[in-house]
């Protein structure tokens, strides 16, 4: 089974897990008490899953687009936006094989948990900035470095979690400033700690 395909299966129950909706939302708080969130700004959520900070951050600006690579992510997203008639909130799918060519210019890029799935982030990085007006930012959450015990099975987990002076290395190579780094939730499991970072940054300008 493909890492998409596990992620279409588990789309259904994603958000039946409390512990990743409070991870969203202390995700989504730590953004807003970081950036100037208003609601003319277009915020992108890549490898945005059901959409758990997608969601969250809606109400604080104008727009907000969820990419992912699972249809079936994208579908229960999509049945929410439906379900609460929300008309500021739409969704594409990223394909692997286009080398996840992103739709549209943004003022915020944000991602929570998804990079870890991502094999090389320095394309992703450029892409990103690519895709952010001058002086936009990116909001990037995802754990510190684990043991390998986090996810059941690592198989498709390119990195287990990130040193975060490395991770703003890589940001900063694709052009990004202002960088700044705070441990945005701390999550204990089964007697370990899985700490979630946030990283901001802000695009240079030309
Ligand atoms: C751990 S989930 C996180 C979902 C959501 N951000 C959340 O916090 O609930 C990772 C998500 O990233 C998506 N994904 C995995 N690899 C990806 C890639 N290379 N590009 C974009 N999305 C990807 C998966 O389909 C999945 O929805």
């Amino acid at each position: 089974m493909t890492q998409t395909q596990r992620f279409d299966q588990e789309a259904a129950t994603w958000d039946e897990n409390p512990r990743r909706v409070r991870l969203a939302k202390e995700v989504a708080e730590t953004i807003a008490r970081r950036l100037p969130l208003a609601r003319n700004l277009k915020v992108l959520d890549f490898g945005c899953g059901t959409g758990l900070l997608t969601l969250n951050l809606q109400p604080l600006v104008g727009t907000i687009t969820g990419a992912d690579t699972s249809e079936g992510m994208l579908n229960v997203l999509r049945q929410k936006v439906r379900g609460q008639s929300l008309t500021n909130v739409d969704a594409f799918q990223l394909k692997p094989d286009n080398d996840y060519a992103i739709e549209g210019t943004y003022d915020l890029i944000v991602s929570s948990m998804t990079l870890h799935h991502v094999q090389d982030l320095a394309p992703l990085f450029r892409r990103f900035r690519d895709h952010l007006r001058d002086h936009g930012w990116v909001a990037l959450a995802d754990l510190d470095t684990e043991d390998g015990t986090f996810h059941q099975d690592n198989h498709d987990v390119f990195h287990l979690g990130f040193e975060r002076s490395a991770f703003k290395a890589q940001l900063q190579d694709a052009g990004f400033t202002s960088l700044t780094e705070e441990t945005a939730f701390e999550n204990r499991r089964n007697g370990r700690d899985y700490p979630v970072f946030l990283i901001t940054g802000r695009k240079q300008a030309h």
